[in-house]
């Protein structure tokens, strides 16, 4: 079938695939032809210990059942990301493809939450990711190609209840995406996030069982796949899914209110006469609602703001010109 999507000859990285999602993205990737570095330290769910068997399991099914191509890294993305990558070169030659899975949680109120367990948290999902694409960056500019998945969380866009920690990292992970993509779009380098929901030890004591039946991991990897293919396009996206539902989220700025340009009018008393305006996702006659996906959409409003006559009597909106 033509519209197969290969992955023959390309190296992906995918940290944290000694189980969970990741391992499953791993055995979809080398089903595909691709040739897979399986890491992961093989650590508990808070990221205590560590064990080479989790990824060893993965290679050898890989490689059995599959008859697919795959060698393992036990490093940790925290300390010793490079080293994933050189795992890659030395074995393959090369990375195309790198997807920033490996995670950990260290949930508790944040009342209770410690400096370390915040530290922790950041370090695995954040600085991991910034590591593994720092040492994978020059390879991919240099071929002009590479594709990298930062992996978010509802938690991260939303927030959730004792994982100020976790969300803070996630977040992250959409900010650090962003640029990157921009960064990286004239060397063909795209970087996407992915917001999944999806049965794995992580969900499996806290999400009640007739929903976790929906949630199978499955569900998550074809796109992951489709995202890092060498005929997607696409980068800066933030995808939702779970439960075979995918989705976009983007930002949204509301049409806003401005100010009249003048010291009198930028009063916290204006701001609450016309809290409603700001809040306003509705369009206005000459201001509508944005979804921004760079910095320069800012322009047009502060061109906007910049044409509205100096005038003290204090605000009016742009439509009352
Ligand atoms: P999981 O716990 O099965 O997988 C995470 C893997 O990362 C583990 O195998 C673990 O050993 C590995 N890992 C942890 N620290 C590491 C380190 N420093 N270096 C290398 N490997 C390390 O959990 P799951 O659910 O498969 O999670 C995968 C990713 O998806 C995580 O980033 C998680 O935060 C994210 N996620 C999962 C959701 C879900 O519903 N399962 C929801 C939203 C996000």
């Amino acid at each position: 079938n033509s519209n197969t999507l290969s992955f023959k000859d390309r190296v992906v990285v995918i940290t944290g695939s000694g189980g969970g999602l990741g391992r499953v993205y791993a055995i979809e990737y080398a089903k595909r032809g691709a040739k897979v570095v399986v890491n992961d330290l093989g650590g508990s769910l808070k990221g205590e210990g560590h064990n080479s068997r989790a990824a060893d399991i993965v290679v050898s099914e890989i490689r059995e059942k599959y008859k697919g191509t795959a060698v393992a890294n036990y490093d940790s993305v925290t300390d010793n990301a490079e080293s994933i990558i050189r795992t890659a070169i030395s074995n393959f030659g090369r990375i195309d493809i790198v997807v920033n899975n490996a995670g950990i949680l260290r949930d508790s109120s944040f009342a209770k939450m410690s400096e370390a367990s915040f530290a922790s948290v950041i370090d695995v999902h954040l600085n991991g990711a910034y590591k593994l694409c720092k040492a994978a960056w020059p390879y991919m500019r240099k071929q002009k190609f590479g594709r990298i998945v930062n992996t978010c969380s509802p938690a991260g866009l939303y927030g959730n209840f004792g994982q100020a920690n976790y969300s803070a990292a996630k977040l992250g992970l959409v900010g650090f995406a962003e640029t990157l993509a921009k960064e990286g779009y004239r060397y063909n380098i795209r970087v996407n996030c992915i917001v999944p929901l999806a049965r794995s030890r992580m969900t499996e004591r806290i999400i009640p069982p007739h929903i976790l039946k929906q949630l199978a991991p499955e569900k998550i990897a074809p796109m992951v796949l489709y995202l890092t293919h060498e005929d997607t396009d696409a980068t800066n996206v933030i995808i939702e899914l779970a439960a075979g539902f995918y989705s976009q989220v983007r930002w949204e700025r509301s049409s806003g209110q401005i100010f009249n340009p003048s010291p009198k009018s930028y009063t916290s008393e204006a701001i609450l006469n016309k809290w409603d305006s700001i809040v306003d996702y509705r369009d206005k006659p000459f201001n509508k609602t944005q979804h921004p996906v760079q910095l320069s959409d800012y322009n047009y409003l502060i061109q906007k703001a910049r044409e509205l006559p100096p005038n003290d009597q204090g605000s009016t909106s742009i439509e009352s010109l």
